[in-house]
């Protein structure tokens, strides 16, 4: 078994073929749109319409698209109770994952075969779910939608109980553009796998959630929150960073499978990023933030990845950290879910094979009587 070739983690290996995203010399690129100029011109809406059906929207079809959106927002009653009885403890992550797999029994569109409509449903689902526990946790009761607002400014008002303000949606906004989608990460390659089996559509989420949930993935963006929030200058940032690398830390929100020379996505958000901090006088926060940053690059030459400007442009917008991750699952759902349908347009199950470093064959020891 020796002779066979195996990449740990399957690094180098490509495990399919795609035509949702690619990264082209080091630019991410949704249906051939660059990140950066999607970032510029597109909302979430039209990002993830672009994912889901092959093409940006013209307006009928965006106002179309987002009626859908808001016709589907609704959660069932069972699902809201099923939200009060997980222990107020448990984490949004968690939560979550069951919350999903819950909806699924009540999905309006599943004695359908339109899987495109499914996904609508389940983008809409995900976001009042996040919006409806965080309310609950909050000993507030779960709010109705206001159609005609951005998926971004509806999942803020659907928490917050009021619109929020254009800033915050417009940041939100593009966080969920800069989200949604990135080839074969793991949570998407999960999900990939799970349809291969003729599995179905919100098993696939629901395996995604729990892929996306680790630090090493979608995790990294709380995580890099976190170990930001030790310090309350950037001198105690700076001499824990030192220690970290000479002990050999990981830290969180830095390095990349794919980008080895920085993620483009990172640059995106943290311009933004530091308008936000200087327009909030965060100055202490953005130099932390440079203060971890600079030697990573400098000496390390790791870069950040999306992760760490999403972790503090999150938290100077006044989110709780436990919303991150579950943020990041509100637009990559729209990824996922695409994945999934071409997957399910051109199959072949998933099944590789593994290198065995156990033990030679060898018999049974007769049992003592
Ligand atoms: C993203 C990540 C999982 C990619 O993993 P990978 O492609 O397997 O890369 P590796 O972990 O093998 O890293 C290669 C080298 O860079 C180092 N490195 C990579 N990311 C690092 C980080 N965030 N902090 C410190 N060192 C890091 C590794 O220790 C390794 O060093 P070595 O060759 O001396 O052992 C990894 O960079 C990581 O763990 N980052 C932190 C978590 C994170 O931000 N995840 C979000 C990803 S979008």
């Amino acid at each position: 078994m020796s002779e066979l070739h195996f990449s740990p983690g399957l690094d180098g290996v490509v495990a399919g073929e795609t035509d949702i995203a690619c990264v082209d010399q080091g630019v991410l690129l949704y249906r051939g749109y660059a990140i950066e100029d999607l970032a510029e011109n597109a909302t979430f809406e039209e990002a993830a319409h672009l994912l889901l059906y092959g093409e940006l929207p013209d307006a009928a079809a965006l106002t179309a698209f987002k009626q859908r959106l808001d016709g589907y927002r609704p959660l069932a009653p069972e699902v809201v109770d099923a939200l009060r009885l997980i222990p107020k403890a448990v984490p949004m992550m968690d939560v979550l994952r069951t919350a999903v797999s819950m909806t699924g029994h009540f999905d309006p569109v599943s004695d359908t075969a339109d899987l495109r409509e499914r996904s609508v449903w389940l983008t809409a689902q995900i976001a009042s779910i996040i919006a409806a526990r965080y309310r609950l946790l909050n000993g507030q009761e779960p709010l109705n939608a206001k159609p005609g607002l951005s998926h971004a400014a509806q999942l803020l008002y659907q928490a917050n109980g009021q619109e929020p303000d254009e800033l915050h949606a417009r940041l939100l906004d593009l966080t969920l553009v800069l989200y949604a989608e990135h080839e074969f990460n793991a949570s998407t390659f999960t999900a990939r796998v799970i349809c291969s089996t003729l599995s179905d559509l919100v098993s696939a989420v629901v395996g995604a959630i729990g892929a996306l949930k680790g630090p090493l993935h979608g995790g990294a963006n709380e995580a890099a929150m976190e170990m930001l929030t030790q310090f309350k200058t950037a001198a105690e940032a700076s001499a824990w960073i030192k220690d970290a690398l000479a002990h050999k830390r990981k830290v969180m929100g830095f390095g990349h499978r794919v980008y080895k020379h920085g993620d483009h996505r990172a640059r995106i958000l943290e311009r933004e990023l530091r308008k936000l901090a200087a327009s909030l006088g965060a100055h202490e926060w953005m130099a932390i933030y440079d203060a971890i940053k600079e030697p990573m690059v400098n000496d390390k030459k790791i870069y950040p990845n999306l992760d760490y400007p999403c972790g503090l442009t999150y938290y100077l917008l006044g989110l709780p950290l436990d919303l991150y991750t579950p943020l990041f699952v509100a637009a990559r759902v729209t990824g996922w879910c695409a994945h999934f349908m071409e997957q399910a347009a051109n199959n072949r199950i998933y099944r590789p094979l593994s290198r065995y470093t156990g033990p030679p064959a060898r018999p049974v020891p007769a049992r003592a009587k």
